[in-house]
């Protein structure tokens, strides 16, 4: 087996690198960037019941040290959109995994069953947008709301549910409730919900005000959340947040992630990056004799 490979619910991956959600994800014409650049599945940006044209500009700002603050408010093209991507993907040759959101069950199985119906290989539930209101958080905080929504999916689609997180205060009863309604992974972590002042306006930054931040000053957190979650469950994990080369992927493989999405690299540093952290992976692994990636998922848990 080649080294990098890796399986995500039953899905195969030639390497653990995937796009986040939300970043070059909602045109068939990105799919073909992403596979240039190497990326091993194609995650699709959220999509709900109806189109979105999300929030008052601006909805995205960089900040110090690598991050970036966004309130785009779940602007996507609708479900009719999935079978051009779905396509575009399988032309490819890779895995298509379409993000779905919503406000409640009858939303996320309405989109999850287009997916499904399109042949997307699997679906993941966004269940922790932090400024939509209504979507994500509001629902990835709330047990019940969680079990509800993945048990409503989880009870018609044939087809693998990812479940994506957020930081929220019992996060791993959340994990816990997710897995247990059906969820075969779950996605760890969204932005944290944020915020930036202009200090001569006086006003937020961002027209919405709230919004989630990203990069690299959300990488610790989301290696705590991969973590123990991991070292509660073993469950299967798609770690994401502040990835930016080898060594901040290899953290989150080693706290239990089978695979990685990335964000804000994608967006501040060009599709290079996702050639660089193959290499420097490799690299990695040649020099510390690790035969595959298998053996260092959770292996800090260990
Ligand atoms: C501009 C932007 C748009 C995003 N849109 C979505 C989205 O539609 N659905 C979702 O689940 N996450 C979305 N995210 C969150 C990312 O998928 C990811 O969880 C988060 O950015 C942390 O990873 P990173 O630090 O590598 O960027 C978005 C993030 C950014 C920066």
């Amino acid at each position: 087996m080649p080294p990098l490979e890796t399986t995500v619910t039953g899905i195969k991956l030639r390497n653990p690198l995937m796009n986040a959600s939300g970043i070059l994800g909602s045109r068939p014409e990105h799919v073909k960037r992403l596979v240039q650049a190497g990326i091993s599945a194609f995650v699709s940006k959220s999509i709900t019941p109806e189109p979105r044209e999300g929030h008052p500009t601006p909805i995205i700002v960089e900040l110090p040290g690598e991050a970036l603050l966004n309130s785009v408010g779940l602007a996507n093209p609708g479900p009719a959109a999935i079978p051009g991507l779905v396509d575009a993907a399988r032309r490819a040759g890779i895995p298509v995994i379409i993000s779905v959101a919503g406000t409640q069950p009858r939303d996320f199985l309405y989109v999850a069953e287009a997916a499904e119906k399109a042949g997307a290989s699997a679906v993941e539930l966004n269940l922790s947008c932090p400024h939509a209101e209504g979507y994500g958080l509001e629902i990835g905080m709330d047990p019940s709301a969680v079990r509800r929504v993945v048990g409503e999916v989880s009870s018609v689609l044939s087809i693998p549910i990812w479940a994506k997180l957020g930081v929220v205060d019992r996060l791993i009863h959340v994990a816990g409730t997710a897995l247990d309604a059906g969820a075969g992974a779950l996605v760890l972590i969204n932005t944290l919900r944020a915020m930036a002042i202009d200090v001569y306006t006086r006003r937020p930054v961002l027209g919405h005000g709230v919004g989630g931040l990203s990069g690299r000053p959300i990488h610790p957190v989301a290696v705590r959340a991969v973590y123990e979650v991991y070292r509660e469950y073993g469950a299967e994990i798609v770690g994401v947040g502040g990835v930016f080369d080898w060594k901040t992927a290899a953290e989150l493989i080693l706290a239990g992630a089978r695979a990685i999405q990335l964000g804000t690299s994608l967006v501040l540093r060009g599709e290079r990056v996702v050639a660089e952290i193959l290499e420097g992976l490799e690299r990695y692994m040649s020099e510390t004799g690790a035969r595959g990636l298998a053996e260092l998922v959770g292996a800090a848990v260990r």
